[in-house]
């Protein structure tokens, strides 16, 4: 990680440096006044790039220890332009996190540097495609590891819209098939989320037809198509679950909101499913939980018991792995 983003023992205390802005925590015999804040507040403002100067300078010739915090995490959340994503991808800005977006396209990406300012990057990659969401995998990877990936990207209304590369309609791809792909291909970050839905419920158990090549676009109707598809990917977060030691591995019901995908009805507050995403990206919980479903206010669920079978999830995963060529691989 840059220095933005981090903090650094002090004598005890220590500064975080952010944004360009110096913050003080548990002050000691320093205090922030002796770097010019006002009595009011624990926060200064510094000139772009000098927050990594001021951080050496500070930090070098002291010798005390010099340390990551812990509670500085670097996050990447897909589908982070709009809804639950952008939403969480500012609290955990606001929070001094060290925060990825990623956007569908340049443009989306252009428009959400101004919602988000203070994120450390936007990635672009369309998740209906084998090659881009390989691309964004790689990208990610380039940046490091992760401390927690959040895969919110999600599709629920409109046509079939085959995939050119698979045929799978879009929303199905988003939805369980990307979620795939990122699991296979990103370094093992220490918690991963699947953003599901309580929709899951609704949706046929039978495992069968998936991706809805048997079926074909006559039959396809979106909102039973949505259930199905975060039932997959919530057996697919299951099976990661086992595969993946050392990393928690959770899926979420961010709430029934009035996003894009949500609807004008809906009569859950996004603040609430925000709150889950910003305890899960930052490990407020207890970590050794993995296969865990999580509701809005940090809350615990009881998912669809089959969501537990090993035999679906294995369903899932052999589909995954027959359309996209990548082996789901058991990492330590
Ligand atoms: N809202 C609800 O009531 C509700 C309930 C349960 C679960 N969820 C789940 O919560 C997650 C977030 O949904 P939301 O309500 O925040 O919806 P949203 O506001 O529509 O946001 C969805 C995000 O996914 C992105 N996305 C969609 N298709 C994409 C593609 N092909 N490539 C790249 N990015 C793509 C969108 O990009 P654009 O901005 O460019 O479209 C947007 O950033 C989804 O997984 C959804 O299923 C939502």
């Amino acid at each position: 990680m840059d220095n933005a983003g981090e903090g650094r023992i002090l004598r005890g205390g220590y500064i975080a440096l952010s944004m360009n802005q110096l913050r003080w925590r548990d002050p000691p015999d320093i205090t922030p006044q002796s770097f010019g804040a006002s009595d009011q507040s624990d926060v200064i403002s510094l000139p772009s790039g000098l927050g990594n100067i001021l951080s050496n300078k500070l930090c070098a010739p002291l010798s005390f220890q010099s340390t990551t915090l812990s509670k500085m995490v670097r996050i990447l959340i897909t589908g982070s332009t709009d809804g639950f994503g952008l939403e969480a991808a500012r609290q955990l800005v606001q929070r001094n996190h060290t925060v990825y977006l990623h956007a569908r396209s340049q443009e989306r990406a252009d428009e959400v540097k101004t919602k988000c300012p203070g994120a450390a990057g936007v990635l672009v990659a369309d998740l209906t495609s084998v090659a881009e969401t390989r691309k964004l995998a790689e990208e990610a990877n380039a940046i490091g590891v992760f401390d927690s990936v959040i895969l919110n990207a999600g599709l629920l209304y409109g046509p079939f819209r085959k995939t050119p590369d698979t045929g799978v309609p879009a929303m199905v791809f988003v939805n369980v098939i990307a979620p795939y792909i990122l699991s296979c291909l990103l370094k093992q970050p220490k918690r991963l989320t699947f953003i599901a839905s309580v929709l899951h419920r609704e949706a046929n158990t039978d495992v069968k037809d998936i991706f809805w090549l048997e079926r074909g676009e006559n039959h396809f109707q979106d909102f039973p198509a949505y259930c199905d598809s975060k039932l997959h990917v919530m057996l697919l977060a299951n099976a990661v679950a086992r595969r993946f030691n050392g990393t928690s591995v959770t899926s979420v019901h961010p709430g029934w909101v009035a996003t894009k995908l949500g609807g004008q009805g809906a009569t859950d507050k996004l603040e609430d499913g925000v709150e889950t995403y910003v305890m899960l990206a930052e490990g407020d919980y207890d970590q050794t939980l993995t296969g865990v479903y999580f509701e809005p206010k940090r809350k615990i669920g009881e998912p669809l018991p089959v969501t537990a079978d090993e035999n679906s999830q294995e369903i899932v995963v052999k589909a995954c792995e027959d359309i996209t060529g990548l082996k789901l691989a058991a990492w330590d």
